[in-house]
């Protein structure tokens, strides 16, 4: 047996070396360096074998794998460092049989190993089907070049085919090693195909994850991005400060606002969610929206306190304010004493009940004045949503607070002075029902924790100091159950022209930019502006007449150059124009079936004339003014009293079969309701049956039973302030509102004779001119004499 030769083995750590693969290779080690020289002088080949662990530096044989692979060097380049880089090809498949570690180098005696193939194995389409398997991968990671998978087509070695696609997986050495050792071709293809299917399978899955990622990231990405540029063109546009940091600002604003526990914490809250959101969402401008209305409330600052208020002072600031008006002045005086008593504003809340221009409004001003409050007014007039005054959900797009709240921004402190105006004409319908919230807001037990849907937090409202305004009465009884009702009933005459001298005048003078001796007014004048251009409970109108006063001198002293202007009472249509109203309603005669009723409206006390006419007919009844269902079915009790007491009256019953009746209240087009024009229609019936005149001085007001009893009525003050602009010196009234004449302003009392009445007899005794006779009993001839009545009773029990 020959010795064996040994060839020069050169130990590889990170690559597996296949027949017909060419690829260059960094030698560093000396050993190996030396194996190289060999080779190069005797030109002999190498062998290129594997080391089972790559980190070892000197391998002996043992550290080893046992296949190789021959190959020849192409090229060999010593590099400057003192590596070397050479180009190696394999050759052949060897074993190592023997291999020795000598101290220059490496060496092995080796075996060349062929393939074991199977003849009847179509190994060839095998590896063409592979080399499909690869195409795809390659489609799939790029890794490999098409002209080398063209130049792989084109072999028609299927062992070949193998090594070169061996080498060109990614694969581990491990695995590359294993391809090396398996010597049944078959087997080897099979092998390499399992390989091609599991990277094609694990690339499929890298893909689709890095593509869920990288869709992720971009969107993110692209988010950034686009606000990261809309920023720098706000920027450029001026619309952003530089540097300003709008989180930080909401941060110190909160803490600022000094909110209440609650509220600090959903604030808080809300900033950390606007942090993580995109700035420019909707839903960012949303929260902003909300950090801006929470920041911006009045949580803590308050104007004077209660017991700080001088009370001498707001005497003195009310009476600046508002002439006349004790007795609401002294009302409103105690109240403030007892919540600067309390320290609270406990208890019932005001409300001024009134006609309009009675200075309701301007007082609550006054009050809030007085008290050194801010003013807020919200007027209640046709809010029928429950979400007006306690705000919308924030889910809606644009919702806001309601308009307590936002009245509670625009005071700035948390203890301003609520005028609530009109609290009477608060409706209810499907929308919910404004007035439970209204309830919760006035209510003192309750409205330290008001609700708004918006804020979605307490809001303490008990520092406010609410006042409310009303026409009418006619309040929701719930409400109402709340309020202290301070009533304004209206001005006298002399009151008026006291107001319009020292008051009015004064502030439209100002407003008009007149000097005091630009105009002067004579005696009289207001007066006359009064009586004939006015007719009114409160005193808008006489503003507006002055204001027109004022605006027509600025006129003259401006266009007409007369610095001086005087008005006396006859020149005054040339500023006011044709008088409006005829002074005094007194009829010009007594007049039959025509009566003077007093009724009270919103706008105050009203002269009411009701007449009635008889025509022949059949007793059908007609009523005509626009009349309410109260008054008439008072215009049927009414009749149907005159006809019970027909005979006293005078009337001969057959009267209400043979004649229709019509009674009209004129000024048709303006609603007219109540009962206490009772006795004014009895009477005028009566007048227009017996023919009798009533007195045209009279006036009266009253309501009226069927059994002919009169009954109190309301608005007493009203109702004899109109008559006094009326110029009636007469007025019935019931005595049961004698009481009431103790509120009445002496003056007018000196002017106006009152009746009191108990029932209708009385009315007719003073209201008709004529006294009625009762009809006199016809006398059946038939009957004894005597004993006619004593005949009928007696008859009757039989
Ligand atoms: N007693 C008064 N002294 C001085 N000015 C008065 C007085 N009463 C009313 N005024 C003036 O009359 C004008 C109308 O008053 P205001 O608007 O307060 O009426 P109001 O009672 O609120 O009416 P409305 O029911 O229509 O709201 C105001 O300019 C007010 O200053
Ligand atoms: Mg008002």
């Amino acid at each position: 047996m020959n010795k064996p030769e040994f060839y020069p083995c050169l130990p590889l750590r990170d690559i597996v070396i296949f027949p017909g693969m060419i690829a260059p290779l960094f030698v560093g080690r000396d050993k190996s360096i030396k194996a190289l020289n060999e080779v190069m002088k005797n030109n002999k080949k190498i062998i290129l074998v594997t080391q089972k662990n790559a980190e070892i530096d000197d391998p002996a044989a043992g550290d080893l794998y046992s296949f190789g692979c021959e190959s020849k060097i192409l090229q060999l380049l010593k590099l400057p460092d003192g590596t070397v880089k050479v180009l190696v090809e394999g050759i052949d498949r060897v074993k190592i049989v023997e291999c020795d570690n000598y101290k220059e180098f490496l060496k092995a005696s080796i075996e060349v190993v062929k393939d074991k193939i199977d003849e009847k194995e179509d190994l060839l389409s095998f590896s063409l089907a592979m080399i499909r398997k690869l195409e795809k991968l390659t489609n799939l990671n790029k890794k490999i070049s098409s002209e080398l998978l063209t130049s792989l087509k084109d072999q028609k070695n299927a062992s070949k085919i193998a090594d070169h696609i061996s080498g060109l997986l990614n694969i581990s050495i491990f695995e590359k090693q294993k391809l090396l050792e398996t010597i049944d071709l078959k087997l080897r293809l099979e092998k390499l195909m399992e390989l091609i299917n599991n990277e094609i399978n694990v690339i499929g899955v890298e893909k689709r994850i890095r593509g869920r990622v990288k869709n992720q990231m971009e969107q993110t990405q692209r988010e950034y991005y686009l606000n990261e540029q809309m920023k720098a063109i706000q920027k450029e546009l001026g619309e952003i400060e530089e540097g300003k940091d709008e989180l930080g600002n909401y941060q110190k604003a909160i803490i600022k606002a000094k909110m209440s526990k609650e509220a600090t914490k959903k604030c808080i809250s809300e900033l950390k969610k606007l942090k993580t959101m995109s700035s420019m969402s909707a839903e960012a401008t949303v929260v902003r929206n909300y950090l801006d209305w929470m920041t911006e409330l009045p949580w803590h600052s308050k104007t004077k306190k209660i017991d700080n208020i001088d009370l001498n002072e707001s005497k003195k600031i009310l009476d600046k304010d508002h002439y006349g008006l004790d007795k609401v002045k002294e009302r409103i005086i105690e109240y403030l004493a007892v919540q600067k008593r309390v320290g609270k504003i406990k208890g019932a809340i005001l409300c001024l009940v009134g006609p309009p221009g009675v200075g309701k409004t301007s007082l609550g001003k006054s009050i809030a004045r007085a008290t050194g409050r801010k003013f807020v007014r919200m007027s209640l007039g046709g809010i029928r949503d429950e979400a007006e005054i306690r705000g919308h959900r924030r889910t809606y797009i644009g919702s806001l607070p309601g308009k307590i709240i936002q009245q509670m921004k625009k005071a700035g402190s948390k203890n301003p002075l609520f005028l609530l105006d009109e609290i009477d004409k608060v409706g209810s319908d499907y929308r919910g029902d404004p007035s439970s919230a209204l309830l919760e807001a006035l209510d003192p037990e309750q409205n330290a924790n008001f609700n708004d849907h918006y804020l979605e937090v307490d809001y303490d409202l008990s520092d406010v100091m609410f006042v409310t305004t009303a026409n009418t009465l006619n309040i929701l009884p719930p409400l109402l159950d709340r309020l202290e009702v301070i009533r304004i009933p209206g001005y006298t005459e002399d009151e008026k022209i006291n107001i319009a001298n020292n008051y009015l005048l004064p502030k439209q003078m100002k407003d008009n930019g007149l000097k005091e001796s630009e105009l002067t007014l004579k005696s009289n004048v207001i007066q006359d502006v009064i009586r004939s251009y006015t007719r009114e409970s409160g005193v808008r109108n006489l503003e507006r007449e002055i204001s027109k006063l004022a605006r027509k001198t600025v006129k003259n002293i401006v266009v007409n150059k007369t610095p001086k202007n005087e008005i006396n009472t006859e020149n005054l249509n040339e500023f006011l124009g044709i008088k409006k109203f005829k002074y005094g309603e007194i009829e010009t005669e007594d007049k039959v079936g025509i009566v003077t009723g007093l009724a009270w409206t919103e706008f105050g006390g009203e002269i009411l004339k009701i007449e009635s006419a008889t025509m022949p007919g059949k007793g059908k009844m007609q009523i005509t003014g626009k009349l309410g269902d109260v008054m008439q079915e008072s215009v049927k009790a009414a009749k149907s009293y005159i006809r019970s007491k027909s005979l006293e009256f005078g009337i001969i019953p057959p009267v209400f079969e043979k004649k229709d009746f019509h009674i009209h209240v004129p000024e048709g087009a303006t609603p007219k309701d109540g009962p206490s024009a009772g006795i004014a229609m009895v009477t005028s019936i009566v007048s227009s049956i017996t023919g009798v005149p009533v007195d045209k001085n009279i006036a009266m007001t009253g309501e009226v039973t069927l059994r002919g009893h009169v009954l109190p009525i309301g608005g007493l003050k009203e109702k004899l302030l109109a008559a006094h602009r009326a110029g009636i010196p007469k007025v019935i009234i019931p005595e049961e509102n004698r009481k009431d004449l103790a509120d009445i302003p002496k003056k007018i009392l000196d002017k106006i004779v009152v009746h009191t009445v108990k029932n209708v007899d009385e009315v007719l005794k003073i209201a008709l001119t004529k006294e009625l006779k009762p009809v006199e009993w016809i006398e059946v001839e038939s009957l004894p004499k005597s004993k006619s009545g004593e005949k009928q009773s007696t008859g009757s029990t039989h």
